[in-house]
């Protein structure tokens, strides 16, 4: 296994159906072959408030925005204390299929919730490390949901489901964080990998003992 002078995070971000959980899965296995330490980590987790975020969801109960952002912001404190940070400090490369960019788009764009974009950025970075690099996989909604539902969608509710995440896209999009690059994700997952793992090889390189 080779050694890394210290841990990397990586986050892969954008909108539903976006390609980053495959992206994620392609450059664990390069990595993986190239004989680094690996993890992908998913949020929101499996752990105790990620579950109760994804039952909610599932139930198609709405809690109010404001709490909702609590319970992502739990979520993301007890999954940083407990895998991200001993992870990087145990010099792993940490796969994110999403992190704290997703929570400050996709929150931060809800009337009511009572805080900005930035508002929640600056919430997260208080406990949450930076990544070394984010990457925003970017897509017109349509696209992204038509990978996910292959065209069996009921019309009202994707258009609903457009228009938010048309708002959550321009989000990601404006973002202004040296770290953060947008990268056009309605390309083949051949090419959006090669772009991905160009960025990548480049800082790992970097990074070896
Ligand atoms: N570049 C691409 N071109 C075409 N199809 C793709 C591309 N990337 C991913 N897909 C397909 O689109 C679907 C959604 O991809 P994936 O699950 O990786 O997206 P995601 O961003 O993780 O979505 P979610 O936000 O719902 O978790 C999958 O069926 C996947 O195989
Ligand atoms: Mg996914």
């Amino acid at each position: 296994m080779k050694t890394l002078k210290k841990g990397i995070l990586l986050a892969l971000e954008g909108i539903d159906g976006a390609g980053k959980t495959t992206q994620a899965a392609l450059l664990k296995a390069v990595l993986e072959t190239k004989n680094y330490p690996v993890v992908i980590l998913k949020e929101p987790t499996n752990r105790k408030y990620g579950k109760q975020i994804k039952k909610l969801v599932h139930e198609h109960r709405n809690l109010s925005p404001p709490d909702e952002l609590e319970l992502f912001v739990k979520d993301r404190r007890d999954h940083v204390t407990n895998k991200i940070k001993p992870l990087l400090k145990e010099k792993s490369i940490v796969i994110m299929d999403r992190y704290f960019y997703s929570t400050a788009a996709y929150q931060g764009v809800l009337r009511g919730i009572g805080k900005t974009v930035d508002e929640i950025l600056h919430q997260n970075r208080k406990f949450a490390p930076e990544p070394d690099i984010t990457i925003i996989l970017d897509l017109p909604p349509r696209i992204g949901l038509w990978r996910i539902k292959n065209g069996r969608d009921n019309q009202t509710t994707l258009f609903e489901n457009e228009r938010y995440l048309e708002m959550v896209r321009e989000a990601f999009l404006g973002l202004k964080v040296p770290s953060v690059e947008a990268i056009d994700g309605t390309r083949s997952i051949e090419i959006v990998f090669g772009h991905i793992l160009n960025m990548v090889i480049q800082l790992v390189n970097s990074r070896v003992k």
